[in-house]
C-alpha cells in the first residue's frame, strides 16, 4: 500500500515548460466542431477504432446483469455471462432488429421481438422458437457477434477494431488515480443519462474546464475554489487538472458537508481537492475524498450527443442504513442542466460558417488538449485542421505512458 502525501508524488513529474503557458491556446474552425466530414472521421478513427470506456462493473456484478450503449448509429449490449463481462454488436443475427433498447437491466435470456429467436447471456443462439428452417440451421453459427473486452480499474473497456492502440500504454499514469481512490471497489449508487443537443467535443470540454463556475454554477462556486486549481502534466491518451474544496467544506454536494469517512488511501493534501481526470476522448472522471463521480458523452450525430452520468461510493459507505446521495446527486444534476445549456447555445454559436475561433485562457489548457488529441488522431495531409492545429501541448501526448498498476481481465 502505497501512501503520500499528495498525488503529485505519486505521478511524473510536471513539466514546468509547457508551451502552452508561453502562448496559450486558439479554439478551432466551425467545420472541426460542427462539420460532417470531421465527425465521419471521428466515429471511424476514434469511436470505431480505440478502446473506449463504457461502463463501471458494479453495474454489472449480477449474472444476466445487462447495459447498452449507442456509440453514432452503433449499439453494444454489455453483459456479464458465465465467463464474466462481455460486450456484444446490439443486434439480432437474423434480420437486424435492435435486440435491446433498456439501457440496464437483468436477463437471463435475450428474445428478439422480431420472430423470436432467443439468445442466452453468453450470447449463444438457443432455440429459433419454431420458425421453419430449424431443421437445417446451424446455431453455433448464428450467435451474437462479440465485441473485444476488456476491464481495468473496475472500468469496461471495449474496442470495435481489432487494431485499436493498446490499452495499458494509452491509460499511462491513469492507474495511480484509478489505484488511490479504489475505483474498481466502488459502488454505483445512480446513473443518469441526458441528451445534448451540441457537437460531443463541447461538452468534453464544458466538463474539464472551471472558468465557467463562477457565471454557471452558483452552487459549485461556492463550494470549490476557482482560484485554486491547475492542470497535470499526464502521461498516457489522459488529460487532468484538480480543483480546491474551499475549507469551510468537506464534500462536493448541495450542502457542502458530508459525514462519509475519507478513502483511506486519498493523500492529506488531495482530501480538499477534486481531481479532474479524463480518458480520452470521453470519459471525464471527478475524483473526491468522498465519492467519485464518471461522466461519458457518446456522440449521436455532429450536433448531437448524450451524456451518461454515474456517482460511485466506497462501499463501506453505502452498506450503511443511513447512507444517502441526494445532496451529491441534487448538485450535480443541476450543474448539469446548466451545462448542457452553455454546451447547446456554444454549438448554436459555432454553427455559423464566420465563426472565427479566438484566444483560450491559461485556465483552458486542458480544452486545448483536447482539441490538439482529436486533430492527431484525425487528421490527414489534406485536413484544413492539420494547418490550423495551433498551439499543440504537452499532455494529451499519445501513448507514451509507463504502463498500470494492475490489469484485470474480461473475464472476471
Ligand atoms: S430479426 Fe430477430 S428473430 Fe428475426
Ligand atoms: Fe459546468
Amino acid at each position: 500500500m502505497t501512501r503520500a502525501s499528495s498525488m503529485f508524488d505519486l505521478i511524473s513529474d510536471q513539466g514546468e515548460e509547457r508551451p502552452y503557458f508561453e502562448t496559450g491556446g486558439i479554439g478551432r474552425s466551425h467545420g472541426f466542431y460542427t462539420g460532417e466530414e470531421q465527425y465521419r472521421r471521428e466515429m471511424s478513427r476514434i469511436y470505431g477504432r480505440r478502446w473506449l470506456p463504457v461502463d463501471h462493473v458494479s453495474r454489472l456484478k449480477d449474472k444476466g446483469a445487462y447495459t447498452t450503449l449507442n456509440i453514432g448509429t452503433g449499439s453494444v449490449l454489455i453483459i456479464h455471462g458465465d465467463d464474466g463481462i462481455q460486450a456484444y454488436h446490439n443486434y439480432c443475427r437474423h434480420r437486424g432488429y435492435k435486440l435491446v433498447e433498456e439501457a440496464a437491466g437483468k436477463r437471463q435470456s435475450l428474445v428478439c421481438l422480431y420472430h423470436c429467436w432467443v439468445y442466452d447471456r453468453n450470447g449463444k443462439l438457443k432455440s429459433l422458437n419454431g420458425t421453419y428452417f430449424d431443421h437445417f440451421f446451424e446455431k453455433e453459427k448464428n450467435g451474437l457477434l462479440p465485441v473485444r473486452t476488456e476491464i481495468r480499474f473496475g472500468v469496461v473497456f471495449i474496442a470495435l477494431s481489432d487494431d485499436a492502440p493498446d490499452l495499458d500504454a494509452s491509460l499511462g499514469e491513469f492507474g495511480e488515480f484509478a489505484r488511490v481512490y479504489e475505483l474498481a471497489d466502488l459502488e454505483c449508487a445512480e446513473a443518469k443519462d441526458y441528451p445534448v443537443a451540441s457537437n460531443w467535443k463541447l461538452v468534453a470540454h464544458n466538463v474539464n474546464e472551471s472558468l465557467h463556475f463562477p457565471t454557471a454554477h452558483k452552487d459549485l462556486h461556492r463550494i470549490t475554489d476557482f482560484d485554486d486549481a491547475g492542470t497535470y502534466d499526464l502521461k498516457g491518451d489522459i488529460v487532468g487538472a484538480w480543483q480546491g474544496i474551499r475549507n469551510a467544506y468537506n464534500s462536493v454536494s448541495m450542502t457542502g458537508r458530508s459525514g462519509r469517512t475519507p478513502m483511506e488511501l486519498v493523500p492529506e493534501a488531495d482530501r480538499q481537492k477534486i481531481n479532474w481526470i479524463t480518458i480520452l476522448p470521453n470519459l471525464l472522471f471527478g475524483f473526491t475524498a468522498d465519492y467519485v463521480m464518471m461522466q461519458w458523452v457518446w456522440p449521436e450525430s455532429p450536433g448531437t450527443c448524450f451524456v451518461r452520468h454515474f456517482w460511485l461510493f466506497h462501499p463501506s459507505e453505502t452498506a450503511k442504513s443511513d447512507f444517502s446521495h441526494e445532496a451529491v446527486f441534487a448538485l450535480w444534476d443541476k450543474a448539469n442542466y446548466e451545462d448542457w445549456e452553455m454546451c447547446e447555445r456554444t454549438h448554436r454559436g459555432l454553427s455559423n460558417p464566420l465563426w472565427t475561433p479566438g484566444q483560450l485562457s491559461l485556465d483552458e489548457e486542458v480544452v486545448s488538449q483536447i482539441d490538439s488529441w482529436v486533430v492527431a488522431e484525425t487528421a490527414d495531409a489534406q485536413s484544413p485542421d492539420t494547418a490550423e492545429a495551433g498551439p499543440v501541448t504537452n499532455g494529451a501526448n499519445g501513448a507514451n505512458g509507463a504502463g498500470t498498476s494492475e490489469t484485470g481481465k474480461a473475464a472476471e
